[in-house]
């Protein structure tokens, strides 16, 4: 009988949706039953061949179990949508903008493209020497930009009227209290922190009342090194430098050291590289010279140790501060520090 029939029919469609475990298995039941050659559609074609009497009365039944079966699909798909409370909460969570001009969110536009930000040059120079260096097995310290005097200059064998003191009169806030003008505060601060022996570098911005030109900012980034031992000679100096550069500017690069004088190292040297900018042909970054000053560099003056508590007789060390805007320039061939500062993406995007 097409009653049973029907009534069978309900019945298995609604297990059918209390078993389906995801949203394909429900709308796989839904053509089961719904479909164009589904099992409702198969009775309907039946109907025309019923005698008149029934005919009515199973196509009402027929229609109703229809409407029954895509209310159950309906319910059951519920079970899977984002707000499954569906008793309080009618209408659909997302629609489309064709549906609902006034709908603030259309899923199937593309997402807005944030770009990407990614490190500064300086900054990523001053990770790759940090790197090189932990190689070679030296620590790293900081100290403020910020800084007392006394770091700056006393403990550095700078006394109130040494000449050299003239050079780097610098931007102080109070008496004592100024922007550093070298990393070399740092040498300090760590050897009264640390007995030796040390092996540390000390990366940070150093600031200078200098005339802002292609090679001079008045704002820029040092990387102090210092080494205390004992034993500590010259060679070890050169041999940690030549090693860095090399690994730094590849195998080829060419390094000079002139002798010079620093009040916190002696004997001191000012270590050049040949410019990379004009293949030292002379050029304004190397004041036409084919060399390029990128760090100082010397033995700890027995001062210094003096200065710290440290056996001068003892012990021996040598010390560097390099240029890293100077290293980065000749590195990638940049003739002028400005476009480090001056925040422009079509520089800095190139890095
Ligand atoms: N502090 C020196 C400068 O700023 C560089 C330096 C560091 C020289 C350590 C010798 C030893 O120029």
């Amino acid at each position: 009988m097409m009653q049973e029939r029907l009534v069978a029919l309900r019945s298995r469609a609604k297990d059918d949706l209390a078993k389906a475990k995801t949203l394909n298995e429900i709308e796989y039941v839904r053509v089961h039953y719904l479909g164009r050659k589904g099992a409702i559609k198969e009775i309907m074609k039946a109907i025309p061949s019923l005698p008149p009497e029934e005919k009515s009365m199973m196509g009402k039944m027929a229609n109703q179990l229809k409407l029954e079966i895509s209310d159950e699909v309906e319910g059951a798909k519920k079970r899977f949508s984002p707000s499954s409370d569906s008793s309080t909460d009618k209408t659909p969570r997302l629609k489309n903008n064709a549906q609902d001009a006034k709908g603030s969110f259309d899923l199937s536009l593309p997402g807005k493209r944030q770009p990407y930000g990614h490190i500064h040059p300086i900054t990523q120079t001053i990770n790759e020497i940090k790197s090189i260096f932990s190689k070679l097995g030296f620590a790293v310290e900081y100290g403020p930009e910020l800084e007392q005097e006394y770091y700056n200059f006393d403990a550095l064998n700078v006394p109130p009227d040494h000449p050299s003191r003239e050079d780097f009169d610098t931007f102080y806030l109070d008496n004592k209290l100024l922007l550093r003008s070298q990393t070399s505060t740092v040498q300090i601060r760590t050897m009264k922190k640390r007995r030796p022996p040390i092996r540390m570098i000390a990366p940070g911005k150093v600031y200078r009342p200098d005339t802002v030109d292609a090679r001079h900012a008045s704002m820029f980034h040092q990387i102090e090194g210092l080494l205390v031992d004992e034993g500590v000679s010259f060679q070890d100096l050169k041999y940690a430098l030549t090693s860095f550069s090399k690994i730094y500017f590849g195998q080829d690069i060419k390094m000079r050291f002139r002798p010079s004088f620093f009040p916190f190292t002696e004997p001191s040297a000012e270590v050049d590289i040949s410019c990379s900018i004009c293949n030292a042909k002379g050029c304004r970054v190397c004041s036409h010279s084919g060399w390029v000053e990128v760090l100082g560099a010397g033995m700890v003056d027995p001062n210094v140790f003096e200065a710290v508590g440290y056996d001068a007789e003892k012990y021996t060390g040598f010390a560097f501060g390099m240029g890293v805007e100077r290293l980065t320039m000749l590195r990638y061939g940049i003739d002028d520090i400005r476009l480090f500062f001056e925040n422009d993406l079509r520089f800095l995007s190139q890095f």
